[in-house]
């Protein structure tokens, strides 16, 4: 195999200490950590099997990316952290189209671990609020944190990581890969975005090449622009090798 295309064994680290207010003893500490620990291997059993892109890893890699962004922005990286691991424990697109489920799993899962309420409301609200609804809804996040997961979770939706989940998710619902005579559609409403199913090229026009735009921080923006850039290239590329002129 060519030395530049070996796959990776690096892992960045993610996690920098706790934020100080989830700090307030040892004992609180301890249990910070032991609930992160438990609820990554709660979601890692959970998503298992899981062949749409929204595997364990893609977990893994949005709390890494929302935690590096955290941590840039000064936000709260235990809340971040903890809302990343959740954030598609029960997701609507798996789940009938029940946008409440998944904060109704999480709930269910922070309150059998003695989490205080208002990290539970915190928690919550980011994933009730999380999920891109179509190019014309607007997904604002009230805190910073929030912000910084949405931007996690949609870091991983673009560039070479977010093309191959574009392929795989489409694969998963038997979507064809592009057709010429289906364009796609800017969809004013959640229930129009939810409800329509095209081939997984049209997502990228849809959702993937806004996504730039719609970084909900600094941090983030900068991150995402590297990964739109090679959306572009690879839909250049894609579309070349359709007509036949590459
Ligand atoms: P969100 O909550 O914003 O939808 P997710 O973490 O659930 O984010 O991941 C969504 C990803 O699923 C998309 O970025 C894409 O990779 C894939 N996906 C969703 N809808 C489609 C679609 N219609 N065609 C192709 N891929 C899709
Ligand atoms: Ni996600």
């Amino acid at each position: 195999m060519p030395r530049d295309v070996t796959p990776s064994k690096k892992t960045r680290r993610w996690r920098f200490g706790l934020v100080e207010k989830h700090r307030e003893s040892d004992a609180m500490t301890i249990h910070c950590e032991s609930l992160l620990a438990a609820t990554e291997a709660y979601v890692r059993q959970t998503l298992a099997g899981d062949s749409s892109g929204h595997d364990w890893w893609h977990i893994d890699r949005v709390r890494r990316n929302a935690c590096r962004i955290a941590q840039t922005e000064g936000a709260d990286v235990f809340v971040t952290e903890l809302a990343a691991l959740l954030h598609d424990i029960a997701d609507w697109k798996f789940h009938g189209g029940d946008d409440t489920a998944g904060p109704r799993a999480a709930r269910t899962w922070l309150e059998q671990h003695a989490v205080t309420e208002p990290v539970i409301d915190h928690v919550c609200a980011i994933i009730a609020g999380l999920s891109y609804k179509g190019a014309g809804v607007k997904t604002d996040m009230p805190t910073l944190e929030g912000r910084c997961v949405q931007d996690g979770d949609r870091l991983d939706a673009i560039g070479a990581i977010g093309i191959a989940r574009a392929f795989a998710f489409g694969g998963h619902f038997g979507r064809a890969i592009y057709d010429p005579e289906h364009p796609p559609e800017m969809h004013e409403s959640f229930a129009a975005y939810k409800s329509k199913g095209g081939p997984s090229i049209n997502h990228f026009y849809e959702k993937l090449l806004l996504l730039k735009d719609r970084m909900q921080t600094p941090a983030g923006r900068k991150l995402a622009e590297e990964r739109h850039r090679f959306l572009e290239v690879y839909l250049q590329q894609f579309f070349a090798e359709w007509n036949a002129d590459a």
